[in-house]
């Protein structure tokens, strides 16, 4: 039997008053927003998995392209001992460099969604017997703990996860992420590419409504932890390209002019026919802005790959 541990870092009522306080500030901003974080409940992150087989959407398969051809580099150059991955999700793709890194001692999947992570580790487990598998709830964006494992230290932040983060939320976390690399550990991120505008918004609103549902579903989560009475079918999933920033921004259209009751809050919203609500970003990349965001927060870039159509990229950088 594998050596498996879940370790919660989030206190128990964390995620109740953080989606608390979350909620709160988004609906009493002007223009309204949600974090992306909140998407992910069990249905949602089944929704996220179901997004990734979609034909429209690209990263994922890119980005496996990227590690099925670089994994053997990757374990080369790092020889890491210990993965630490950040927001691994189901940790589908994850398995190929699992399968490179031949002195792999500790794999620590870090995510906010416990369904996630718990599904990842029982699939992990019965594949990898030997493998010590320390899953972590936590949110990568408030500072982790992590156990005391064997270094080298490769961390792991793929999907392009990256960039849902705003641009000085991402500044933040690459600078947190500098804390946990020591001389020998390495960084492998994964950035979505600035391409063409069609491509991308088909991306983000695919013919089948399953990036709808799970934009949706951020109102079904607040529903049911903090009692709203959000009617998901009166708002519409929009999704556009900002092509100024340079990002993806998904929105939910109040389809009418209503009042959204938040018990939990003591709180009743207002929303004007038409008015849009952001819930997401999802930015896109150019090669130049990955290495200067990486050593704005000291980290230097060694190692930069791209699938074949260059539409995504996967990095490996070192604290400098
Ligand atoms: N890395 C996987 C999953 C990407 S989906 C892939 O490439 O397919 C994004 C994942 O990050 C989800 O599993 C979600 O639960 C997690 N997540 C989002 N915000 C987070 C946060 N602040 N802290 C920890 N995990 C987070
Ligand atoms: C997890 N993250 C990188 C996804 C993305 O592409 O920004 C989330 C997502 N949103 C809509 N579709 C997928």
């Amino acid at each position: 039997m594998s050596p498996f541990q879940l370790t919660r870092t989030l206190p128990l009522d964390a995620t109740g008053a953080a989606l608390r306080a979350d909620v709160l500030a988004g609906l009493l901003h002007s223009p309204k927003t949600l974090p992306p974080k909140w998407f992910y409940d069990a249905r949602g992150s089944a929704l996220f998995d179901e997004i990734t087989t979609l034909p429209e959407y690209y990263p994922t398969r890119a980005e496996r392209e990227i590690l099925q051809t670089r994994a053997a580099e990757i374990a080369a150059a790092t020889g890491a001992r210990t993965l630490i991955e950040l927001g691994s999700g189901s940790s589908e793709k994850t398995r190929h460099l699992i399968d490179a890194l031949a002195d792999l001692h500790t794999y620590v999947p870090v995510d906010v969604s416990e369904s996630a992570l718990t599904g990842a580790a029982n699939t992990l487990i019965a594949s990898r017997p030997s493998l010590n598998v320390h899953a972590l709830i936590a949110d990568f964006t408030r500072g982790l703990a992590l156990p005391g494992t064997p270094r080298p230290r490769l961390v792991a932040f793929l999907g392009g996860t990256i960039g849902n983060l705003l641009p000085a939320e991402r500044s933040a976390f690459l600078a947190s992420v500098r804390t946990l690399l020591s001389p020998g550990d390495a960084l492998l991120l994964g950035t979505d590419l600035v391409k063409e505008e069609s491509v991308l918004v088909s991306a983000y609103d695919d013919g089948s409504g399953v990036t709808a549902s799970f934009n949706k579903n951020v109102l079904h989560v607040i529903n049911r932890e903090l009692g709203a009475d959000f009617d998901p079918d009166a708002f519409s999933h929009v999704a556009v390209w900002d092509r100024e920033h340079e990002w993806i921004e998904m929105r939910l259209r109040s389809l009418v002019a209503q009042t959204v009751k938040i018990p939990a809050l003591e709180l009743a919203v207002d929303f004007e026919r038409h008015e849009e609500m952001r819930t997401e970003i999802s930015a896109k990349f150019r090669e130049e802005g990955v290495r200067s965001e990486l050593a704005a927060a000291g980290l230097k870039l060694t190692h930069w790959w791209t699938d074949e159509r260059a539409r995504f990229a996967l990095s490996l950088s070192v604290a400098r």
